[in-house]
């Protein structure tokens, strides 16, 4: 099972320029997040704190007890083996195989026999739909093969915390589909804590559990995906419309024109969700359910009454629509308001 991720208090500057400040929030162990903002808004950074790789001059992160800010930097190296990453680009060697980029964690950092690898790669292949395609090179597939390529890498280690960075980054409507579903299915199968950085908006709408977003060097919101999805401040609001009116301006029109462009294609609202918020992807059928699901109901609904009316009732109304959640005794209406 995943692991809780526990961010305290963060602030993070290059030089003279602050990145963001005091940004705390606890990804929910096996839960799947997401993390929306502007570009340029640090949310790469962000990644790159939670596993070590840059140190913020504040805050902690903290996994299993350790500090991934201050800790020894052997605890922390110890630590970053939980972690599976799937960069933006893919990253993907262009000489080697597709086998051959899979298997190159497994060979860098453990000690596995070649038979052992073999077994572990084809069925990170099979996880993600490229069984077949081992043996081709990088510049021979699809945008969308080779993000399903890198995903397939950032799981050989058996990774309890997932994040990928812009997964979606190049990739059509329809392959951004399939890649919602993988994401759904993946942590049906491994139920390991992931955060998902994007801009795209069928993402953010159908995957998480939970959703953040930075703006303006600080954290605006981060919580249940029915608070931000119900929100009222203009910055969400805007960027969830993909509109170029609002608070989110000119040095960011590029990403501004790219939002619009995706919110064209937005999943249109189904029937019998909550105004405003579509149903939360289920896993393919054939795979367990996720186990993050009934852990996630209990935390949410005992924190019901923190949080702002709109969500509440979002929340209450996305489980009192019975299939995802048969047995749920819901709080009397009103209670804890
Ligand atoms: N290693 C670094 N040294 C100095 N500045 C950096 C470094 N990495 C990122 N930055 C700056 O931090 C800001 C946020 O970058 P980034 O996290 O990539 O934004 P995002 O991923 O949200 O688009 C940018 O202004 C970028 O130039
Ligand atoms: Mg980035």
């Amino acid at each position: 099972m995943g692991i809780e991720v526990v961010v305290e208090g963060l602030t993070m500057s290059f030089g003279k320029q602050n990145i963001w400040q005091d940004v705390t929030l606890t990804l929910p162990a096996g839960e799947v997040s997401v993390m929306l903002g502007p570009s340029g808004t640090g949310k790469t950074v962000f990644l790159k704190s939670l596993i070590g790789l840059l140190k913020p001059q504040q805050g902690r992160v903290l996994i299993n007890g350790v500090d991934m800010v201050s800790s020894p930097e052997r605890d922390i190296y110890e630590t970053r083996k939980l972690f599976g990453l799937m960069f933006q680009d893919g990253a993907l060697f262009g000489s080697m195989t597709l086998f051959d980029n899979i298997a190159f964690p497994l060979r860098e950092h453990t000690r596995k026999r070649e038979s052992e690898i073999r077994r572990i790669v084809m069925e990170r292949i099979e996880l993600v739909g490229l069984l077949g395609a081992e043996g081709k090179l990088p510049g021979e597939i699809s945008g969308g093969m080779r993000k399903r390529a890198g995903l397939a890498r950032a799981l050989v280690l058996d990774p309890q915390i997932v994040l990928c960075d812009e997964p979606d980054s190049g990739l059509d409507p329809v392959r951004t589909a399939y890649l919602s579903q993988l994401l759904i299915d993946l942590n049906a199968r491994i139920d390991a804590t992931m955060l998902i950085v994007t801009h795209n908006l069928d993402i953010a709408a159908t995957v998480p559990d939970n959703m953040g977003m930075f703006f303006r060097r600080n954290l605006v919101t981060f919580g249940p995906r029915e608070v931000l999805l119900t929100s009222d401040e203009p910055v969400v609001t805007q960027f969830l419309a993909g509109r170029r009116e609002g608070p989110i301006g000119m040095s960011e029109e590029k990403d501004a024109a790219l939002l619009a462009a995706e919110s064209a294609h937005a999943a249109p609202h189904r029937a019998g969700g909550p105004p405003g918020i579509v149903p939360q992807l289920e896993p393919s059928p054939g795979l367990p359910p996720r186990a993050a699901v009934a852990r996630r109901r209990e935390r949410v609904l005992g924190m019901l009454d923190q949080l702002p009316p709109a969500a509440r009732a979002a929340i209450r109304d996305t489980y009192a629509r019975g299939a995802a959640a048969p047995t749920l005794t819901m709080p009397a209406p009103g209670s804890g308001s």
